[in-house]
């Protein structure tokens, strides 16, 4: 089983994107790291910085099948796309919704996401770790182990 890891717009900059905020690590570090973390998963990364393409990666994951859920970082879109709201709600596999940095602890428009109702869970202002951990709440889901 495949978990999908979905990142939307601005998260190709991590490690050079306000750092004090995002930490360090590239999106290619947390990735490598997700694999090497859980090996007994299979691992899909994608990363776009269009709304569209993230729809589109959705749906096709859902046509296709074999996925065991997604952990999703929309970035900005979380607090406005009701295009990826009603794409989460079309599909049936498990999305789990994370972010890097504490969203409700930041500026009054970040406090809102649309897409949470929609979403298994959120996971929200471990840094890294957020991915790890909504990897984790996926096999929570699923009842698997780690090893
Ligand atoms: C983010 C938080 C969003 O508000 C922001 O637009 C991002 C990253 C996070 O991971 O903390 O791009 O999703």
């Amino acid at each position: 089983m495949t978990i999908l890891v979905l990142n939307g717009p601005n998260l190709s900059r991590l490690g050079k994107r306000e750092p004090e905020v995002y930490g360090r690590q590239t999106l290619d570090d947390i990735n490598r790291k997700l694999v090497e973390n859980f090996p007994r998963f299979s691992f899909e990364f994608f990363q776009t910085e269009y709304e569209g393409a993230l729809l589109e990666k959705l749906f096709q994951s859902e046509d296709q099948g074999g996925y065991l859920g997604v952990v999703l970082n929309a970035g900005a879109l979380t607090h406005y796309s009701i295009a990826l709201r009603d794409a989460i709600s079309a599909v049936t596999i498990p999305v789990v919704e994370v972010h890097l940095s504490n969203i409700y602890a930041r500026e009054e428009f970040r406090r809102r996401s649309v897409i949470s109702e929609v979403c298994v869970g959120v996971i929200s202002g471990f840094g890294a770790n957020s991915y790890h951990l909504g990897v984790r709440a996926l096999m929570g889901i699923v009842s698997l182990e780690p090893e």
